[in-house]
């Protein structure tokens, strides 16, 4: 391709400057050519950096023949309905997690990119963190034997958004649900991107903040398909920067992942293992994993498109992730283990 694959952004929240960074970095191939908000200041300001036209409209946005690909970064319940006006548009399609909130309108969307033969992926940056890529690699390679026991955290602060009526964080409508909605398709993600499917599942979540609608902590534990045990936590109210924490324990060794200590990784290689050496490429960077994580997944995105190659990410894992959401739910009302439902073959 010689001319540059042109960009429209859709929502200018907060992420919206990780994914910037990303397209920085692959300003040889792409080009932000159209930028949109129903915030038409911030809208203005943030074309004006590119030169951008400017919508407030995503009709208006997707309407516009001189688009490419269209990068979607809104609040959960829009996630739907503009992807697939996004893909009935003929562009090709990145978005932030989660899919959808409904699992079967997840399906529709992989239906739909894959009738009108357009790239789409879910801006999943779980696998663009190095860490993982680096647990990837060893469990690849069999170091850490087999796997026993997995436990993550993701944890950060959420409390003033979820207590301002003017954003959707605290709304049920807006959000689909509180920190399970929000944080549990990256952690699903990550079990089934290196560990495998989920047999059965059960969930524990807890409403702390007063004046919100939804759930801001939450515990979410089960069994794989091939034996592990898996243990999931969530928070929104904790007052330290926003973390993940992942340890896979194994039958040959342990590795502890916590983004926010120093070193951020430790890997055990047995027992009475009390000199545990940091993961070497790890790197103690808390203020910009997450974002470096993103911002590697637009890049590699926009070079699937150029390349007409898959995406690194791959649909039918970040469906699974909102349908093992949907299960979580469905647990807390009917406070049994559940399976996850998907549809036959994905
Ligand atoms: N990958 C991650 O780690 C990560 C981190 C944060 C957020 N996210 C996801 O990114 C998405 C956005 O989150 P955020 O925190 O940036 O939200 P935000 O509330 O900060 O931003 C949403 C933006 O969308 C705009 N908007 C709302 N309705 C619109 C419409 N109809 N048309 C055009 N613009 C509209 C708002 O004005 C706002 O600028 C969510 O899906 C969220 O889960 C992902």
């Amino acid at each position: 391709m010689t001319q540059k694959l042109r960009i429209g952004i859709i929502g200018l929240g907060i992420i919206s400057a990780a994914h910037e960074v990303g397209f920085e970095q692959a300003r040889n191939s792409a080009e932000i050519v159209a930028i949109c908000d129903i915030n038409e200041q911030r809208a203005q300001q943030r074309a004006a950096k590119y030169g951008a036209r400017v919508y407030t409209r995503y009709e208006d946005l997707l309407a516009d023949k001189n688009i490419d690909m269209v990068d979607i970064i809104l609040p959960h319940d829009l996630h739907y309905p503009v992807c697939k006006a996004a893909l009935l548009a003929g562009k090709h399609v990145l978005m932030e997690k989660p899919m959808t909130i409904h699992p079967e309108d997840g399906l529709d969307l992989i239906n739909i990119a894959k009738k009108q033969a357009v790239k789409f992926m879910v801006a999943e940056n779980t696998r663009f963190v190095k860490a993982y890529l680096e647990i990837q690699k060893m469990l690849e390679a069999g170091t850490l034997g087999e796997i026993y026991l997995i436990r993550t955290l993701i944890a950060g602060t959420e409390i003033y958004r979820m207590v301002d009526p003017n954003s959707w964080k605290g709304r049920k409508e807006g959000s689909g649900g509180g920190v399970i909605m929000d944080a549990a398709p990256h952690s699903f993600y990550l079990l089934r991107w290196l560990f495998g499917d989920i047999a059965e599942l059960k969930a524990y979540a807890n409403q702390i903040v007063p004046g919100s609608e939804v759930e801001d902590n939450a515990i979410i534990f089960g069994r794989l398909k091939n034996g592990a045990q898996f243990n999931l936590e969530f928070s929104f109210t904790v007052q330290a920067p926003w973390t993940e924490r992942l340890e896979v324990h194994g039958s040959k060794g342990s590795v502890i992942i916590d983004q926010i200590l120093n070193p951020p990784s430790l890997y055990y290689t047995h027992a009475q293992d009390y000199s545990p050496q940091p993961l070497k490429d790890v790197l103690y960077n808390p203020v910009n994993w997450k974002t470096d994580s993103i911002a590697l997944g637009v890049s590699q995105f926009i070079e699937a498109v150029i390349n007409d190659a898959e995406p690194p990410v791959r649909l039918v894992d970040t469906y699974y992730a909102i349908a093992a959401c949907a299960s979580a739910y469905h647990s807390l009302k009917s406070n049994q283990m559940e399976a996850i439902n998907t549809q036959e073959g994905v």
